[in-house]
């Protein structure tokens, strides 16, 4: 008979968490934890390397395998070098949760008026980023038949707002296309589109809410806000035996929201 448990279990495998040591309450630590709390190893990047070096310690002391390594996801050569460190301490890396982003500085920037410098900014690191991890790690992934990319996206991209939700939209394209290109060898690209999340930058966007968001407050049928958390879930599926059979889809955890007309 079936294992079912043994579905979600993530033993022996290696995880690269990107944005995983960054402020406190980040939604990257979750996920993170949730990887090592169902047996993997850790590892978490950010460009605060002090932040991502914290983030192992924090994740040791719940008895889990990892290591923090400083990266700027947008930078082919700092990417390269922490998915070296990351096989070296490891050997090999399983699994990749694209997670890092720019959310606080880019939500609210109108299309129609960002300087060209912040504009190339916002997309390198929120879309280039999750291509260049994906390129530094697939191929390991093809020589071991298996793998799983997780992407980050947003309901700020359902429809797209602001520059943040084209480069949301522009990472759902990223990972239908890696889907198509990967799924031969036994990998798997999927997405999740987070609602609006009181991680410690979500808590920060309660703090002055549009009418436009509190309309979709009234309109939810879930709570509008989540918790990190409650995001891990999705995540788990889709970087497990269990979500074996899903690729190039989006999971919306937002209580909802993209119902919404
Ligand atoms: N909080 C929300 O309401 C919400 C909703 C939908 C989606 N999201 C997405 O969830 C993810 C995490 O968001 P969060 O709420 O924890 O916010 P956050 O700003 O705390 O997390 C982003 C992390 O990415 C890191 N980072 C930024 N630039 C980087 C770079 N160049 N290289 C490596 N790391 C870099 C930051 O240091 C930070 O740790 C993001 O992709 C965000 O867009 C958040």
């Amino acid at each position: 008979m079936t294992d079912y448990k043994a579905m979600f279990d993530l033993t022996g495998k290696v995880a690269i968490v990107t944005g995983a040591g960054g402020r406190p309450g980040g939604i990257g630590q979750a996920y993170a934890s949730a990887l090592g709390a169902f047996g993997a190893k850790v590892v978490a990047v950010d460009v605060n390397g002090d932040g991502a070096a914290k983030a192992a310690e924090d994740l040791k002391g719940q008895g889990i395998d990892a290591i923090g390594v400083q990266c700027d996801v947008s930078d082919a050569s700092s990417v390269t070098g922490m998915v070296a460190q990351a096989k070296a301490a490891f050997g090999k890396v399983d699994i990749l949760v694209n997670n890092a982003a720019l959310m606080l500085e880019a939500i609210g920037h109108p299309l129609c008026a960002i300087p060209l410098a912040e504009y190339e900014k916002i997309m390198a690191v929120n879309v280039t980023g999750p291509i260049l991890c994906a390129q530094a790690v697939l191929p390991g992934m093809r020589e071991a038949g298996w793998g799983r990319i997780v992407n980050q996206l947003s309901s700020g991209a359902f429809p797209a707002q602001s520059v943040y939700g084209v480069s949301k939209l522009a990472l759902l394209g990223v990972t239908t296309t890696l889907a198509q290109e990967a799924g031969r060898s036994g990998i798997t690209v999927n997405a999740i589109a987070p609602g609006v999340t009181d991680s410690g930058a979500g808590l920060t966007l309660r703090e002055n809410p549009s009418e436009y968001s509190k309309m979709w407050e009234m309109m939810c049928p879930l709570s509008y806000r989540g918790q990190p958390d409650q995001l891990t879930g999705a995540m788990l599926y889709l970087c497990s035996e269990a979500g074996s059979w899903t690729t190039g889809q989006v999971i919306h955890v937002d209580g909802g929201a993209v119902m919404i007309p």
